[in-house]
């Protein structure tokens, strides 16, 4: 299956995709990085992997509905079949939604439902909660609110920071993006979120 990765800063998850998709046995293959930020580590990552890169800066735009339709275009003509946002932080509206539905993930660094949106570990830490982790969840027009389909668990630990706490989750991240992505190509996630194995 054809991956469309969109980014817009680090790209840390994409690079672990990247990575997955680099094994023989992995049942999809990066197309294309799309990046909305110009100048973004994780567009020098993704070229010095070899893949194929591409920026649409949403500023050259004059507003969502013509940024889309491009990151659209684009993404047909690479052949993409399943789009995986990592760390790209443009809304998505319903027409982009509709153009490619049931088959956009997210990851997010908390355990959804809770802590959903920016300042997540710091609210984790305001809280005070004893776990918390990252989750990939198909993509609906609610922010950081469609279906789950696979989390991990990251115990909290006393005198955590917000950047330590960050740094344990990025690491999980990096495991449960690229697995649910297989489990999903090969049929074991539904559009529902339920895991069917
Ligand atoms: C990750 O923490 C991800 O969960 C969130 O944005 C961050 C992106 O990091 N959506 P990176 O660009 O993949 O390194």
């Amino acid at each position: 299956m054809n991956l469309g990765v969109l980014i817009s800063g680090r790209g840390s998850n994409m690079v672990a995709l990247a990575q997955a998709c680099a094994r023989d046995d992995y049942p999809a293959r990066i197309a294309v990085v799309v990046s909305n930020q110009p100048g973004v580590a994780g567009l020098d990552k993704a070229a010095a992997m070899g893949l194929s890169t591409e920026l649409i800066d949403h500023r050259d735009f004059p507003d969502r509905d013509a940024f889309e339709a491009r990151l659209i275009e684009l993404l047909q003509q690479h052949n993409v079949q399943l789009v995986c946002l990592a760390g790209f932080m443009r809304l998505l509206s319903r027409r982009f939604i509709e153009a490619f539905r049931d088959h956009i993930l997210n990851i997010h660094p908390s355990l959804l439902p809770s802590f959903p949106g920016l300042r997540v570990h710091e609210q984790a830490l305001e809280h005070g909660v004893r776990i918390s982790g990252c989750t990939v969840h198909l993509v609906t027009e609610d922010l950081d609110a469609g279906p789950i389909l696979l989390q991990a668990a990251v115990p909290v630990q006393q005198d955590d920071s917000v950047d330590a706490l960050a740094a344990r989750i990025l690491e999980q991240e990096h495991q449960i993006y690229p697995e649910a992505v297989r489990l999903f190509v090969e049929g074991y996630l539904n559009p529902h979120g339920a895991l069917s194995i």
